[in-house]
C-alpha cells in the first residue's frame, strides 16, 4: 500500500505543465538549429505544434508526443492518472488516435517507498485503459525529484491533421476545460486548498480530451491546439502569431474555476504565468476592464488543460451543444476571429 502520509507536492520544486523551461529559453536554444528535412515529415519542430507527424503512406501517418512533469497533487494515483492524460492530449489536439505509450519515470528512490511509483504507474495505465492505448515500455532513472509522464505515437491520416495555424476570418473560439489549474495547484502545495476543490480541479486535470476530439470529427474545424504550460494566451498566440488574422477574446464568457481568480487576487500565481506573459504578453491588448486576476489567469500554466477550437462560425452554437450533450459542460465559445489587426489578441 502506499504511504498516505506523504504530500507529493511537498517533494519537487516545480508542478506540472508550471515546471517548463521558459518559452524564450527554449527559442533560444533550437534558433538557428540545423533541423532534418525530410519529405514524410509533415509536421516537424520547425512549425512548434501539438505533436509531430511522419507519413508512412498516402492513408497514415504516425503523430508523436512526450510530455513529463513533477507532481502538481499529492495523490500519486491521481498523478499518474493526471500526466497520461495530459501526454495524450497532444495526440487528440492534432486530431490522431494514439495507440501505443512508453513512460518515462525520474524516481528518488532513495527518499521516496517504491509503493508510490507504482501507484503512479497504475494511474497512468487506467488512463491509457480509457484511451485504448498499449503501454509498450518505459524507462526510469534515480533522480532526487519525482518526474513522470509518457511518450505517445498514434495514427492521423495525413490530409486530416488538426494544425494550430489555419484560422480563418469569422471563426468562433471553443474552450473544452475551465482555467485555472496552475493557480489552483499552487493553492494546493500551500496548504490552502480544500479537498472540494483539490478532487474537483484534480477531476478535471485527469479527464481525457478524447471525446472532446471525436465529438468535433462531424465539424467544420480549422485549427486546434490543447492548452497547457504557455496559458491560454500563449497557445493562443501560437495560432495568430504568423497568421493573416487577429482575435478577440470575450473574458466574460471564460470556463473557469472561481476559486483560481480568488487565489490570484491573493497572489498564489505559479512562476510560469509571468514566463509566459514576458514572452506573449506583447502581442496582447487587454481593455480597461480586464482585472489583473483575469489576466494573470489568462497566462495561468494549464496542467491537461482542455482542446481550444476554431470552428466555422455557423457551426459553432451545435459544436458547443454536442460538446455539452457528450458530457463537456464547461465547454463554451470564448471569442472570434477577425481580420484586423492582424497578429493581435484583444481580450475585451
Ligand atoms: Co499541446
Ligand atoms: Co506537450
Amino acid at each position: 500500500m502506499s504511504d498516505k502520509t506523504i504530500r507529493l507536492t511537498q517533494t519537487v520544486k516545480g508542478a506540472g505543465c508550471a515546471a517548463k523551461l521558459a518559452p524564450g529559453d527554449l527559442d533560444r536554444a533550437l534558433c538557428g538549429l540545423d533541423l532534418p528535412v525530410d519529405e514524410n515529415l509533415l509536421v516537424g519542430l520547425d512549425r512548434a505544434d501539438d505533436a509531430g507527424v511522419y507519413r508512412i503512406s498516402d492513408e497514415l501517418a504516425l503523430v508523436q508526443t512526450l510530455d513529463f512533469f513533477p507532481p502538481m497533487v499529492d495523490d500519486p494515483f491521481s498523478f499518474g492518472q493526471i500526466a497520461a492524460a495530459n501526454a495524450l492530449s497532444d495526440i487528440y489536439a492534432m486530431g490522431g488516435t494514439p495507440k501505443t505509450a512508453m513512460n518515462i519515470v525520474a524516481f528518488p528512490g532513495k527518499t521516496m517507498d517504491i509503493s508510490v511509483l507504482r501507484a503512479i504507474i497504475e494511474g497512468g495505465l487506467n488512463k491509457l485503459r480509457e484511451a485504448g492505448v498499449v503501454l509498450v515500455g518505459g524507462h526510469t532513472i534515480d533522480d532526487s525529484e519525482l518526474k513522470y509522464g509518457l511518450s505517445v505515437t498514434g495514427y492521423i491520416h495525413p490530409e486530416r491533421i488538426l494544425i494550430k495555424k489555419n484560422l480563418q476570418v469569422g471563426d468562433r473560439l471553443i474552450l473544452t476545460k475551465p482555467l485555472g489549474t496552475g493557480i489552483v495547484t499552487t493553492a494546493i502545495k500551500a496548504g490552502i486548498a480544500d479537498q472540494e476543490v483539490t478532487g474537483r480541479v484534480t477531476q478535471a486535470m485527469a479527464t481525457l480530451n478524447r471525446v472532446a476530439a471525436e465529438t468535433l470529427e462531424a465539424f467544420e474545424v480549422h485549427a486546434c491546439t490543447d492548452i497547457t504550460g504557455f496559458g491560454f494566451l500563449g497557445h493562443l498566440a501560437e495560432m495568430v502569431v504568423d497568421s493573416e488574422c487577429g482575435v478577440r477574446i470575450w473574458p466574460d464568457r471564460l470556463p473557469l474555476y472561481p476559486e483560481a481568480l480568488e487565489w490570484a487576487a491573493m497572489g498564489f500565481i505559479p512562476a510560469g504565468a509571468y514566463n509566459n506573459r514576458n514572452f506573449r504578453g506583447k502581442f496582447v491588448d487587454f481593455s480597461a476592464t480586464v482585472s489583473q486576476p483575469v489576466q494573470d489567469l489568462l497566462f495561468d500554466p494549464q496542467t491537461s488543460g482542455g482542446l481550444l477550437i476554431a470552428v466555422a462560425d455557423a457551426e459553432a452554437d451545435r459544436l458547443v451543444a454536442a460538446l455539452q450533450a457528450n458530457g463537456i459542460g464547461s465547454a463554451a465559445i470564448v471569442g472570434e476571429v477577425v481580420a484586423q489587426p492582424i497578429e493581435r489578441i484583444i481580450v475585451e
